[in-house]
């Protein structure tokens, strides 16, 4: 667990609960699927927007431990599609779902941990989210859901262009990224007053696009061994990331695209040149833009210990190597 993290021991123990009973099944073959996935277990990030969130508004309830488990439950769901996709081998320091169980099978492993997710918000009881509640609740969490979908397809849709906008870029990431970080941190905040749900919102949107561009530039320059995943898959895939972006507009318009042509014959050389031109430095400047968005929005929360760990929280997304 992140060091950051361990004041929230306690509550991560009550989210894992609610994750494994919502992800419990009577057929045994789906329980031995599951039980072998083992503890598929990351930052629990999501979580921790939640739970930061809930500490700095009213204090985390039985209600935030089943949100953020939801949340979570979306996020795994979006890994094991993305890392198929991606053509990823290893994930959380372990070989990736479709590695261990094959491709069809991870397809409807994700199917299953996304309708579980549903399931359990839907599913509130009464005492927690009476049913005005529940289905606001459900509303956000369909929605965004369908944001992460749309943004993949996006993202998809616009390999290999070298003339995507950073505005086009900033709507992909927003959708696959931070649409959920801006929920997690925003059902933190159920219970608060509409000011507040409105800044955890804000707080969450950000911390989520900075994720993003730092997830991307680790990608090109991060330690496999320690982030515990495939990198360089961005750049096989032709997306078209920040430091990608950066690099080329510091690269004359004549020489971009012979630029951009041996990136992609030559993945290493690819990684080296891109930070030379100064893409990775620059993208994590707009991050740290991000970062300030972020805990500016965290005026509206009384200070005390909890708001402390929403700005560690925040700063630590643009210093991290995880
Ligand atoms: C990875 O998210 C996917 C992105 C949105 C970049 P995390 O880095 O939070 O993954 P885990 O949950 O820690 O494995
Ligand atoms: C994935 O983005 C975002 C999702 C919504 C799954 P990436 O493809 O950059 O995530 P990683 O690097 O594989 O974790
Ligand atoms: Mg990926
Ligand atoms: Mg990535």
């Amino acid at each position: 667990m992140l060091e950051l993290f361990a004041p929230l021991a306690g509550h991560f123990a009550a989210v894992e609960t609610a994750m494994a009973a919502a992800l419990s099944d009577d057929e045994p073959r789906i329980t031995g699927l599951i039980a072998d996935l083992g503890r598929f277990h990351g930052k629990m990030l999501r979580p921790a927007l939640t739970l930061l969130m809930a500490d700095a508004c009213s204090g985390a309830t039985n209600l935030h431990h089943r949100l953020a488990a939801a949340v979570e439950l979306i996020h795994t769901a979006t890994l094991i599609h993305d890392d198929l996709i991606d053509d990823a081998v290893q994930r959380r320091n372990q070989p990736t779902a479709h590695v261990r169980f094959g491709n069809t099978t991870s397809v409807l492993l994700g199917d299953y941990f996304y309708t579980r997710a549903f399931h359990l918000v839907a599913n509130l009881p009464e005492s927690l989210a009476p049913l005005n509640a529940r289905h606001r609740l459900m509303q956000r969490l369909t929605e965004t859901t369908n944001a992460v979908c749309r943004g993949e397809l996006h993202q998809q849709l616009t390999a290999r262009n070298q003339d995507l906008s950073e505005a086009e870029y900033d709507r992909i990431i927003y959708a696959k990224t931070a649409a959920l970080c801006e929920l997690s941190s925003e059902f933190g905040a159920s219970g608060g007053t509409p000011t507040q749900v409105a800044c955890a919102a804000a707080y969450g949107r950000a911390c989520g696009m900075a994720f993003q561009i730092v997830d991307d530039c680790l990608d090109l320059s991060g330690d496999a061994e320690k982030i515990g995943k495939t990198l360089t898959t961005d750049l096989e895939r032709g997306r078209m990331t920040l430091p990608v972006l950066r690099a080329l507009a510091a690269t004359p318009a004549t020489e971009r695209r012979e630029f951009f042509q041996r990136i992609a014959a030559d993945i290493a050389w690819g990684r080296t040149e891109i930070e030379r031109r100064g893409g990775i430095a620059s993208a994590l400047d707009t991050a740290r833009i991000h970062v300030r968005t972020a805990t500016d929005a965290l005026a509206a929360f009384p200070s005390g210990s909890a708001r402390d760990r929403l700005h560690q929280l925040a700063s630590f997304i643009t210093s991290r190597d995880r």
